[in-house]
C-alpha cells in the first residue's frame, strides 16, 4: 500500500449494535456515551494553541491552594520564590494525574475489556471502556504538555525526577499486593479505577473556578474535566454491572477495596511537598513541611468520593459500605 492509499486522519467507526436493554452490562448511559464519543471526546477536537493562550504574569497554581500559603516561612520568601513553588504545585499536580490515569484508571478499565469479572461485556460497553482509555492516554499527553509548557514558557527546569511517586498510586500498588488471589486484585484494581473516575472531576474542578489562574492552565484542566464527567458516568454503570454479577465474597472484598480506594484518594500528599522545599532549598523549609505535614494530616484533601456512596446506595448496598468505610465516611 502506498502512503497516498492509507485514507484521511480519521477512521470512521463502524455502526455499533442497537442498545440491548437485556444485557445487564450495557446501561442505556453507556450505550449513550460509547455513540456520542466521537462528537464530544477532547482527543476528537481541533488542538487549541496553547502557546497563545499562556500569560506570564498569572499564577501557575492557585495561592490559596497551597498547603502553606499562610505560613510565615512561605511569606517570607521572595515574589520569584513564591512563584516557583507554585509552578511546582502546577506541575506536581500534573504528574499526579498522569501517574494516576497510567497506573490506576486504564490497567482497571482494561479488566473490563478482557471480561476479567465475567460479565460477558457487549460490543458496545467494550468500546465504550476502549473509547475511555483512549482518552485518558489523551489526556497523560494533555498533562504532559502542559508541563513542558510551564517550564518552557518560564524558563524553569522543575524536573519531574524530583518528585516521588504519587501516594495514591503507592497505596494501589501496596493494595494489589495484599491481595491473595488474581481475582481479589483485580477486584482491588477495579474498585480504585470507580473511584478515580468518579472523583477526578471533582479534582480537576479545583483549577476550574480560580479567575486569576494561568489561563493555559485552566483551559486544560477545564477540556480534561469535561471528558471526565462523561467517564464518571460510565465508571458507575461499569461498577454496577461487576456488583450485580459477583457472589457475596466477591462482592464484601469489592466493597472493603472502594473503602480502601476511597482512603487512598482523599489522603494528603506531603511527601511530594517535602521533596519540592528540599529541591528548591527554601529557608527555613524543615519548619514549613513539618508544620504542612501537622495541618493537612488527617485532613480529607480534594476529592469528592460521594458517588460511590451514592451508587453503593442505589443498589442497597449503603449499609454495607457504611460499614467498611474507614474513613472519611461523610465524604
Ligand atoms: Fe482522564
Ligand atoms: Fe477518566
Amino acid at each position: 500500500m502506498n502512503e497516498s492509499d492509507i485514507p484521511g486522519p480519521q477512521l470512521r467507526a463502524p455502526e455499533l449494535p442497537q442498545y440491548d436493554p437485556s444485557d445487564p452490562a450495557e446501561s442505556a448511559v453507556i450505550a449513550g456515551l460509547t455513540r456520542s464519543w466521537p462528537r464530544r471526546a477532547a482527543v476528537k477536537k481541533p488542538e487549541v494553541d496553547l502557546d497563545a493562550l499562556f500569560e506570564a504574569d498569572r499564577a501557575d497554581y492557585p495561592e490559596q491552594m497551597l498547603p502553606f500559603a499562610e505560613h510565615p516561612r512561605y511569606l517570607a520568601l521572595d515574589e520569584q520564590r513564591q512563584a516557583r513553588l507554585r509552578a511546582w504545585a502546577w506541575i506536581a499536580y500534573n504528574k499526579s494525574v498522569v501517574d494516576i490515569e497510567q497506573h490506576v484508571v486504564n490497567p482497571g478499565f482494561a479488566l473490563i475489556t478482557e471480561d476479567a469479572f465475567g460479565i460477558g461485556p457487549s460490543d458496545t460497553v467494550v468500546t465504550g471502556v476502549l473509547q475511555a482509555m483512549v482518552d485518558e492516554q489523551y489526556h497523560t499527553l494533555m498533562h504532559q504538555q502542559a508541563n513542558v509548557l510551564t517550564r518552557r514558557r518560564r524558563d524553569w527546569a522543575l524536573p519531574e525526577s524530583v518528585l516521588p511517586p504519587c501516594p495514591t498510586v503507592r497505596e494501589h500498588r501496596a493494595a494489589v499486593a495484599r491481595a491473595e488471589t488474581p481475582r481479589d486484585a483485580a477486584l482491588v484494581q477495579l474498585a480504585f479505577t470507580t473511584v478515580a473516575e468518579t472523583s477526578i472531576s471533582a479534582y480537576l474542578a479545583l483549577l476550574t473556578t480560580d479567575p486569576e489562574l494561568q489561563p493555559v492552565n485552566r483551559a486544560t484542566v477545564a477540556v480534561h474535566r469535561r471528558d471526565e464527567l462523561c467517564h464518571a458516568s460510565l465508571a458507575g454503570g461499569l461498577l454496577t454491572a461487576v456488583l450485580t454479577e459477583l457472589d457475596d465474597t466477591d462482592r464484601v472484598r469489592l466493597l472493603d477495596a472502594l473503602g480502601t480506594a476511597v482512603a487512598a484518594f482523599t489522603g494528603s500528599d506531603t511527601s511530594t511537598w517535602a521533596a519540592i522545599i528540599a529541591h528548591e532549598n527554601i529557608p527555613g523549609g524543615d519548619e514549613l513541611v513539618a508544620d504542612t505535614i501537622a495541618v493537612t494530616e488527617g485532613r480529607p484533601v480534594v476529592q469528592d468520593c460521594s458517588a460511590i456512596r451514592r451508587l453503593c446506595a442505589g443498589l442497597g448496598l449503603g449499609e454495607e459500605l457504611d460499614a467498611r468505610w474507614p474513613w472519611p465516611r461523610s465524604a
